[in-house]
């Protein structure tokens, strides 16, 4: 049966602003180059769309994180699926998420990725849910605060689906409740599947 999304914020808000963001960057690293790290699979519209919008030389590199804990909840220890391809030596470094939830995925990579002496490392996420956190993280460039509602579309999958979608949409509660089940009865070990 098909997901009822309602949208809450629609597809030209959302270029507006990661143009804006692009345009932010470009001005803060003006003379410099900057290295986005693309945190995987959710932050990859993102990236794509504001690697376009940045005026500076940019280069890009992967990263793939799982946290361990129940379907829902990210656990705060993070295993690194797929590390950076790059050197992050001596780089402005950017990090690019799709969303700060409870906080505790980024709260434990980035003093991982310090150790790794960047020049400068900040954080830049399309999405943020304040009265999820958790733990503290310092989110250097943002695009938009919202509720704690579940989100999907610009990189952010419900059960793997609707990544593609152009705009960030909620999927409908007693649909998403669902999904929370359906998660965690396909979990094993590790789970987590759904904190990418
Ligand atoms: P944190 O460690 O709790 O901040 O986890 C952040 C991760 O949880 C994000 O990178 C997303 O993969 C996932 N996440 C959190 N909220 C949502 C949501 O509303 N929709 C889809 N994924 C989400
Ligand atoms: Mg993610």
């Amino acid at each position: 049966m098909a997901d009822k999304i309602n949208v809450l914020i629609p597809e030209e808000t959302v270029d507006a602003k990661i143009k804006e963001i692009g345009e932010q960057i470009s001005k803060d690293y003006a003379g410099k180059e900057v290295h986005l790290i693309c945190i995987l699979k959710g932050g990859v519209f993102f990236a794509c769309e504001l690697a376009k919008r940045i005026t500076v030389p940019v280069s890009l590199d992967f990263m793939q994180v799982s946290s361990y804990g129940d379907a829902t909840e990210s656990s705060g220890i993070v295993r690194i699926k797929k590390d950076l391809d790059d050197t992050m030596e001596n780089k402005e470094v950017i990090i690019v998420e799709d969303i700060i939830d409870s906080g505790r995925t980024l709260h434990y990579l980035i003093p991982v990725l310090k150790q790794r002496n960047p020049k400068s490392i900040r954080l830049c996420a399309l999405l943020n849910k304040p009265d999820r956190r958790e733990v503290e993280v310092q989110i250097d460039y943002l695009g938009f605060d919202i509720p704690d509602e579940f989100v999907i579309g610009y990189g952010l999958d419900y059960a793997q689906k609707y990544r593609n979608l152009p705009f960030i949409g909620v999927v409908e509660p007693e649909a998403a409740e669902d999904a929370e089940e359906g998660a965690e009865q396909a979990s094993g070990e590790e789970k987590g599947d759904n904190v990418e």
